[in-house]
């Protein structure tokens, strides 16, 4: 097992959920419209010690201890949670620019307060693998979990699950079906997983594109002497994330456990999580920034700088995907919204200017995610205020398991707040971002809506433009597994095993 002498990733450790926040801080933000997923309301928040004390009407100001700021026209929500990034990454030769600490500055400069970061394993180790995730977190400031990726199956891997739901506060495994010869798994390992993933309450997930496909792809397009950015695209097409996607669906029905789809970026993906979902299968799938509003025209510039940047798997698509993947999150086929930030500077990206395959894979978007998709979805009037809190904040609290210490506004919640003022403006670009990329995927966007204050555990961490951030001093926060998905599997197991027991009201049925 996991030797590890306690402290903040240990069960033995104490409770995780009781931090340390308390610094004596106290605020009060007056008269702002406070939104949580399930209302928006007028009311006034208290804050003490890192916690939400108050959310009503009228809270006197009291003494002076206590910082005023008035939120009068903003909207005051929970802070935003990332459910896919990539930090301190080891991937395609190199390291993605961004860890944990210049990684937690872009997301509270974008009103995100916390995020899941994949650990992955060291030759196949679980334990090594959380090791050196714990080591490449100890700059952070602001909250986090940790998502585990599978890359091999033996017994030991199945007792290190074990010990990482049990002891570790992990709550999902993420099995990749594509990047052959690195983290790929076969249906064969996914069928364990998924069975040890539901022994465990464990959410299995999964990044869908099939493999073998790719490589094929990739091979046709080398042939063909396409060796630049469009290539990439060009090599995966949607039909594969769809095959996988389908693949991963019913292998996940047949053992009936829950299934997570990150980054789902086409139509062809998105239509089976719908119909499985129409069919009663308990199917969370994840659009990311990226695919909802960028398109594929990109990877065509002539400048390799440019097209590179755009290079993530599973491809960003054809126009009008996008546009689906938002009609599919508005309507709730898509649950709620990532990032899979995974940024490398024009210099990492330039390892692959001559063969789009060595080109890392990876875009930004931690900074960017709740002000596009305010703007994109909230501004345009396709998603409620309410609901923008939902696929931002909430939703993921409430999959891992840690609703309502996080995603709320509420009485007891951790202080991660964000303000809002719907009236302000923003653009993006890499001269103005906190990643330490030198590129940006939206640069130049512009939109409005503009997070002008965040508050992390009880501390207000941005104002005015201003960073006010400490190393370390990020909190992991442990999530316990059978979270409110697998609420009832037991109850459809058991009506299974029924049903194959009663062959003769069976043929009845069917008379
Ligand atoms: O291109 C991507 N998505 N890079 C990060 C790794 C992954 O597949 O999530
Ligand atoms: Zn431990
Ligand atoms: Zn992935
Ligand atoms: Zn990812």
């Amino acid at each position: 097992g996991f030797g590890c002498a306690g402290g903040q990733f240990c069960a033995a450790g104490g409770d995780a959920g009781c931090g340390d926040g308390g610094d004596g801080t106290r605020i009060l933000i007056k008269g702002g419209t406070v939104v949580n997923a399930h209302r928006a309301e007028e009311a006034d928040v208290y804050i003490e010690d890192g916690v939400v004390v108050a959310v009503r009407p009228n809270i006197p100001v009291g003494d002076d201890n206590v910082r005023v700021i008035d939120a009068t026209g903003k909207y005051v929500m929970p802070g935003g949670i990332d459910p896919h990034t990539h930090l301190a990454m080891e991937f395609m030769g190199t390291v993605t620019i961004d860890d944990f600490f210049s990684g937690h500055a872009a997301a509270l400069a974008g009103g995100t307060t916390m995020h899941i970061d994949f650990v992955i394993p060291v030759n196949g180790n679980l334990t090594a693998g959380l090791e050196s995730y714990k080591q490449k977190a100890a700059n952070a400031a602001m909250d986090y979990g940790f998502h585990m990726a599978i890359t091999k199956w033996n017994d030991e891997v199945a007792r290190e699950m074990e010990v990482m739901v049990k002891e570790h506060g992990i709550n999902s495994f993420k099995f990749f079906m594509a990047y052959k010869g690195s983290l790929m798994v076969t249906d064969d390992l996914l069928l364990q997983g998924l069975r040890k993933c539901k022994s465990l309450g464990a959410l299995a997930m999964v990044h869908a594109e099939n493999g073998d496909a790719v490589v094929e792809g990739q091979q046709r397009m080398i042939d063909l002497g396409i060796t630049g950015p469009e290539g990439h695209a060009l090599s995966r097409p949607p039909i594969l994330e769809g095959e996988a996607t389908a693949r991963a669906i019913r292998l996940a029905n047949f053992i009936n456990t829950p299934l997570y789809v990150v980054h789902v970026m086409s139509v062809d993906a998105m239509e089976e999580i719908a119909k499985a979902k129409r069919e009663g299968q308990r199917v969370i799938g994840e659009p990311v920034v990226s695919g909802l509003v960028l398109d594929d025209s990109w990877l065509w510039d002539p400048d390799f700088i440019v097209a590179s940047k755009y290079v993530m798997s599973p491809p960003i698509r054809e126009a009008g995907h996008g546009k689906a993947l938002q009609a599919a999150l508005s309507s709730g086929i898509l649950q709620l919204v990532g990032t899979d930030h995974c940024t490398f500077n024009s210099t990492q990206k330039a390892f692959g200017s001559d063969d789009f395959r060595k080109i890392p894979n990876g875009v930004n978007g931690l900074e960017e995610r709740m002000h596009i998709i305010w703007d994109s979805m909230v501004e345009t009037g396709k998603i409620s205020v309410t609901d923008y809190v939902r696929v931002t904040s909430t939703e993921c609290a409430r999959i891992f398991n840690i609703y309502p210490q996080k995603g709320a506004v509420l009485e007891g919640s951790d202080a991660d707040i964000i303000i809002l003022n719907p009236e302000r403006s923003f653009v993006m670009g890499a001269h103005t971002h906190h990643s330490r990329s030198n590129t940006n995927v939206y640069e130049g966007r512009k939109g409005k809506g503009m997070v002008e204050l965040t508050i992390s555990r009880g501390r207000v961490v941005w104002e005015d433009g201003v960073l006010n951030i400490t190393p370390g001093s990020g909190r992991y926060i442990r999530m316990a597994p059978f979270g409110y998905v697998f609420d009832g599997i037991e109850k459809s197991d058991a009506a299974y095993r029924a049903s194959l027991r009663a062959p003769v009201q069976r043929g009845k049925a069917a008379a």
